[in-house]
C-alpha cells in the first residue's frame, strides 16, 4: 500500500530551516523561517511565559483532558485580546487549537462541512501553506491581487477590483495585520473601505491573525479583525500565540467563530468540538494555559506587553537601519518600503536568481521569493545584508 503515496512538496521554507543549518560557514544569516530572534540570535523565552511556567508548575494539580474545545477561560483572554469589546461573548464560539495553523486547519475544516468546495480568495502572494490546506480539504484555491512588487506597497486598487468580482457563495482569505510574506499592510480607512465592500458582497470571511502586537501595537494590530467583527453577520478569525508569547513549540492558537446577532453559538460550538475531536480530540493545554495565566494576572501581563513592545520596537529599528544602509548604498530610495512594512516580513522583490547568490556566494538565506525574516538581523548583520544585496542587484 505504502508505495502507492505520492511524493509530497517540500514547503520551501521548512526546506531553508534545514539548509540555514547544514551550511557551515560563519557569519551566515538565517531571514528564513518566522521565529523572532533577539540580537544574539536567541529565540528567547519571554519573561511572562517563564513567570507563568513557574505558576504553573507549582499550582497544577492534574494533567487530565480539558474539554474538546479547550478550556472557556482561554477563549475568554483571546476573545478579549483579538476583538475587545467590538462584539459581545456571546456571539463568539471558541476552539482551541495546535498553534495558528491548527486554527486553520479546523477553520477549513468547518467550511467544507458548511460549503463543500468552496473558493477561498486568497492574497497574491500569501502564506505557502494557505492554499495547501485548503486544497488538501477539497477546497478551491483562488487569488486576489495585493501587492504591487515595484513599490512595495499594497495594491489596494487590485484587490478592490478583485474582491468586488466575487459572489456571496465565496470565502475570502484576509491577514489581519502584518501580511506574510510581503509586509505591507492596509491602513485603517483602507480596513473601512475593504469591510463596506465585503459586507456589501455577503462572502464569507476567514481572518488569519498570527503576528498581533508585531506591527503597530496590539491595539493597532486588531484594527481590521475588529471592523470585520463589528459589520458582518459572520466571521471566522484563526488566531496563533506562537510569535507575540513566544511559544512557538508549544503549538497555541484558537479559531473564533461569530455567529450572526440573535442566534445562538450552541450549533457553531458543538461543530468546532466535533472537529477538534476528529483531528486530535483535545488540543494541548500546557501553552494554552501559560497564556491565560498571564492575561489573567495584571502583573504578568504588564510585563508581557512591555516585552512585546522591546520586540516590536527592536524590528522597527533594523527596519530603519536596512532601509538607510541600502540608500546609501544604492544611491535610491527604492528601499525605503522596508522602513515602511510591519511586522516580521518584508518582501525584497529580487529575482530567484538574486536571492539565490545572495545564499551561495554571501551565506544570506530569504524565501525564494525574497521574503526576509527582519529578526533575523541584528545592528552588526544589517549592513553586512545591505552590501549583499547591493553587490547582486
Ligand atoms: C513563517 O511563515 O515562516 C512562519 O509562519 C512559520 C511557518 O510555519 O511557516
Amino acid at each position: 500500500m505504502l508505495e502507492t503515496l505520492k511524493p509530497q512538496a517540500e514547503d520551501k521554507i521548512i526546506r531553508l530551516m534545514a539548509q540555514f543549518r547544514e551550511d557551515p560557514r560563519d557569519g551566515k544569516i538565517d531571514l528564513g523561517v518566522g521565529v523572532y530572534k533577539d540580537a544574539t540570535g536567541l529565540t528567547p523565552v519571554m519573561r511572562a511565559v517563564r513567570a507563568a511556567g513557574a505558576e504553573l508548575q507549582a499550582s497544577e494539580t492534574t494533567k487530565t483532558y480539558t474539554a474538546l474545545a479547550g478550556d472557556s477561560q482561554f477563549h475568554a483572554v483571546m476573545r478579549d485580546l483579538i476583538l475587545g469589546d467590538a462584539v459581545p461573548a456571546s456571539r463568539v464560539a471558541a476552539a482551541a487549537t495546535p498553534g495558528g495553523t491548527g486554527a486553520l486547519r479546523i477553520a477549513c475544516d468547518l467550511i467544507r462541512k458548511a460549503r463543500p468546495g468552496a473558493r477561498v480568495l486568497m492574497s497574491d502572494p500569501t502564506w505557502p501553506n494557505h492554499p495547501a490546506i485548503a486544497q488538501d480539504l477539497g477546497l478551491v484555491p483562488a487569488t486576489y491581487r495585493y501587492f504591487d512588487e515595484a513599490s512595495g506597497t499594497v495594491d489596494f486598487a487590485g484587490m478592490k477590483a478583485d474582491l468586488s468580482a466575487i459572489s456571496a457563495d465565496d470565502i475570502v482569505l484576509l491577514h489581519g495585520c502584518c501580511h506574510n510574506p510581503t509586509g505591507a499592510n492596509l491602513t485603517p480607512a483602507e480596513w473601512d473601505e475593504l469591510v463596506a465592500l465585503l459586507k456589501a458582497k455577503g462572502a464569507t470571511v476567514l481572518v488569519d491573525i498570527a503576528y498581533q502586537g508585531f506591527g503597530d501595537g496590539l491595539e493597532e494590530d486588531a484594527y481590521g479583525v475588529r471592523a470585520l467583527a463589528k459589520a458582518l453577520p459572520e466571521l471566522l478569525i484563526a488566531a496563533s500565540c506562537s510569535k507575540n508569547f513566544g511559544v512557538y513549540r508549544e503549538r497555541v492558537g484558537i479559531l473564533l467563530a461569530l455567529v450572526p446577532e440573535g442566534t445562538e453559538t450552541a450549533l457553531v460550538q458543538a461543530n468546532l468540538a466535533a472537529l477538534n475531536r476528529l483531528n486530535y480530540s483535545f488540543p494541548p493545554d500546557h501553552g494554552a494555559r501559560l497564556v491565560q495565566t498571564i492575561l489573567t494576572s495584571e502583573t504578568l501581563t504588564a510585563d508581557w506587553k512591555a516585552e512585546l513592545e522591546e520586540v516590536r520596537l527592536s524590528m522597527l529599528g533594523l527596519r530603519e537601519q536596512l532601509a538607510s544602509e541600502l540608500r546609501r548604498l544604492t544611491n535610491s530610495d527604492h528601499f525605503d518600503f522596508v522602513a515602511r512594512h510591519r511586522g516580521m516580513f518584508s518582501r525584497l522583490g529580487l529575482s530567484p536568481e538574486q536571492v539565490e547568490r545572495l545564499r551561495v556566494e554571501f551565506g544570506v538565506y530569504m524565501v525564494g521569493d525574497s521574503r526576509i525574516n527582519i529578526a533575523g538581523l541584528n545592528t552588526e548583520s544589517v549592513p553586512k545584508l545591505a552590501a549583499a544585496i547591493a553587490a547582486v542587484l
